[in-house]
């Protein structure tokens, strides 16, 4: 070895020893341990509140995040009443319920379904595609085959409410998707959808548990009355969910066309990486949308929830009305988020 190299590696040994014992010192006697509040989950609008109390009897038990967000998000896949999820979702215009889910594990394992029918629990296929395939995503057909051969039973997913909306609305068949904007004058028997505060309401949910590991879920039946085959942002993985387990997670809802764009919860993720805070990082995704077109932009609704590292959550919408549910050992909360209009 020549005398150089060896100068080198022994100054580097004994100053990482010299750094070493400080370090220790320093741990020891004056800093104090990051606090982290896990676990924790939080979800997309209200009714996530209900959600997460599913997910939240796996994480008090010391479960997996990502068994904790599936067992979230299937309540409102189940509920008739929830006209945006799953069972009870409203169809397509040629009357057919089709859904989007996606789910992510603290590995970048992700699966995710695409226009699915005939499940209710599409959250539940998603996650088998993740975990019995060497794919990620399986769309339409495909999807209900593999579920099928799976053992889930085809269902019937449109309820006579969401058949008689769905009637209505073909009345005038007019196609101008317009979402969640609680401020507006809606009058739900003349204006059955697109337009009104039913119309979007897509489940984002994202979990840490007692190991610190993150898991996401998203799962929705779509923009109501869509194009038959339209897919939106909720089953793409960097749009609609993203988790990375050494930085944070993040989800969305809302008009999904613009959340694509973005590539909007992997944006959220990666400006928490370079140091936002979770509300912040959201504000920024809202933001691009804006730039890109601020008129349209006034008249949809996109809201983005996150979660980092430390169990610190934030959210951030276009319009008002968008609200995030949070669960932890402090708190069950349901918070309006801020909005840009
Ligand atoms: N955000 C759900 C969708 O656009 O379908």
């Amino acid at each position: 070895m020549s005398t150089r190299r060896k100068f080198l590696q022994t100054s580097v040994l004994s100053s990482a020893a010299v750094l070493t014992g400080k370090q220790i010192l320093a741990d020891t006697i004056a800093l104090p341990k990051p606090v982290v509040n896990t676990p924790i989950v939080i979800s997309t609008w209200d009714f996530g509140k209900t959600a997460n109390i599913a997910a939240w009897e796996i994480l008090a038990q010391k479960g997996r995040a990502v068994d904790a967000v599936e067992a979230g998000v299937r309540i409102p896949e189940a509920d008739p009443t929830n006209h945006t999820i799953g069972y009870g979702g409203y169809p397509d215009r040629d009357g057919y319920v089709t859904l989007d889910a996606c789910i992510m594990d603290e590995f970048y394992n992700c699966g995710s379904v695409m226009a699915l029918q005939h499940i209710t629990h599409a959250i539940s296929v998603a996650r088998l595609v993740m975990e019995k395939t060497p794919h990620i995503v399986l769309a339409g057909d495909g999807a209900l085959q593999f579920a099928l051969a799976n053992g889930f039973k085809k269902e019937n997913l449109l309820t006579p409410e969401s058949e008689k909306a769905w009637k209505e609305w073909m009345k005038k068949a007019k196609y101008e998707p317009e979402m969640n904007i609680e401020n507006r004058l809606y009058d739900k028997d003349k204006d059955p959808m697109p337009g009104g505060p039913d119309n979007h309401d897509t489940i984002g949910m994202l979990a840490m548990d007692a190991k610190g590991n993150l898991g996401g879920a998203c799962t929705t039946s779509g923009m109501a009355f869509k194009m038959h085959g339209r897919v939106g942002d909720s089953p793409i993985i960097g749009a609609g969910l993203y988790v990375d387990n050494e930085i944070g997670g993040a989800t969305s809802s809302g008009v999904g066309e613009e959340v694509i764009r973005i590539v909007g919860s992997h944006l959220v993720v990666e400006l928490m990486r370079q140091g936002l805070k979770p509300e912040a990082a959201c504000k920024e995704a809202v933001q691009r949308i804006i730039k890109r077109n601020p008129e349209k932009s006034k008249k949809i609704q996109v809201g983005f929830v996150a979660l980092n590292k430390k169990g610190e959550y934030g959210a951030y919408a276009l319009q008002k009305g968008f609200t995030i549910s949070v669960r932890s050992n402090k708190e069950e909360s349901v918070y309006a988020s801020k909005s840009v209009y």
